[in-house]
């Protein structure tokens, strides 16, 4: 029971590695303000939650949207008293292009939700850990945003965004007791990326075979790490981002 206790908060919490880190929260003994743009899906989680035995509330919320933002840390706070634990998992996408390419409309709408809705989450959720006395977040980031990605522009410069927001964040609340990280996810089984594996033949085993241990990851390994980084174990840990992601970064076509 790694966040016994606790009072957690999740974005993008309706589907994949949000809805997994949710009940990752749960299960290790947080309360769960589970938020997300399409509601019947958050309410899909929190019943997931409810039905284990756990506590959880669904909020709806476009990271984007400033009001909506701080409406879902106001609600997190006023149903649960407090806030000690969010994670910022919320994406936009960006489109398949080549820069040149990229049209600005959908630039904006990825950073938008990629980055800009990181920052407005630590913009809401710092007050709210500060009124307790600390906390601790963890922003999703990716490895596309560690080594950029070819033909993902507004995706990996919003990801490596999120990576240098978060030591921002890190450096300015080291000393007020929160400690804010990042997990960068090499491929992981959700549903956006099965429906690609599903119309191009052959992906699948492709994008595996970039893993060092030639396969994807599942969504509960990232709330593995998110509710690690989140918890007391990990005190000493902030500014950083840690991959999760079966040894992309190690060459895999050694052996
Ligand atoms: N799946 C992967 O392989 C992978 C790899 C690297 C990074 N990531 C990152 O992990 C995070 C989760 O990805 P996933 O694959 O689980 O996605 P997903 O599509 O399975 O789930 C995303 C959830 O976010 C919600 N959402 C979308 N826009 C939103 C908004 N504006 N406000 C609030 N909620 C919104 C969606 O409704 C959905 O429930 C994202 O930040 C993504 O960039 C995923």
């Amino acid at each position: 029971m790694l966040l016994k206790g606790k009072v957690g908060l999740v974005t993008g919490g309706g589907d994949g590695i949000g809805r997994a880190t949710c009940v990752m929260f749960a299960k290790d003994g947080a309360k769960v303000a589970v938020a997300d743009v399409r509601l019947a899906a958050a309410e899909k989680t929190v019943m997931m939650i409810r039905d284990a035995g756990g506590e959880a509330i669904a909020i709806e919320a476009d990271v984007a949207d400033e009001t909506a933002v701080k409406a879902m840390v106001d609600k997190t706070v006023e149903t649960f008293g407090r806030l000690d634990c969010a994670c910022n998992n919320a994406a936009g996408a960006g489109g398949f292009n080549p820069v040149q390419e990229v049209e600005a409309d959908r630039w904006d709408h990825c950073h938008n939700v990629t980055l800009k809705g990181v920052w407005l989450c630590l913009k809401y959720e710092i007050p709210a850990m500060l009124d307790n006395g600390g906390g601790a977040i963890v922003n999703i980031a990716s490895l596309s945003g560690v080594r950029g990605e070819a033909l993902q522009a507004p995706y990996s410069a919003a990801k490596g965004g999120v990576i240098a927001l978060t030591r921002t964040a890190a450096a300015e609340n080291a000393q007020k007791g929160i400690r804010v990280n990042a997990v960068n996810p090499g491929g992981i089984l959700t549903r956006a990326i099965k429906a690609y594996f599903e119309k191009v033949p052959g992906a699948k085993e492709h994008t595996a075979g970039t893993h060092a241990m030639r396969r994807l990851g599942k969504p509960e390994e990232i709330a593995d790490a998110v509710c690690y980084l989140c918890s007391d174990r990990a005190s000493f840990i902030t500014g950083h981002s840690l991959n999760v992601d079966g040894g992309i970064m190690v060459n895999p076509h050694t052996i």
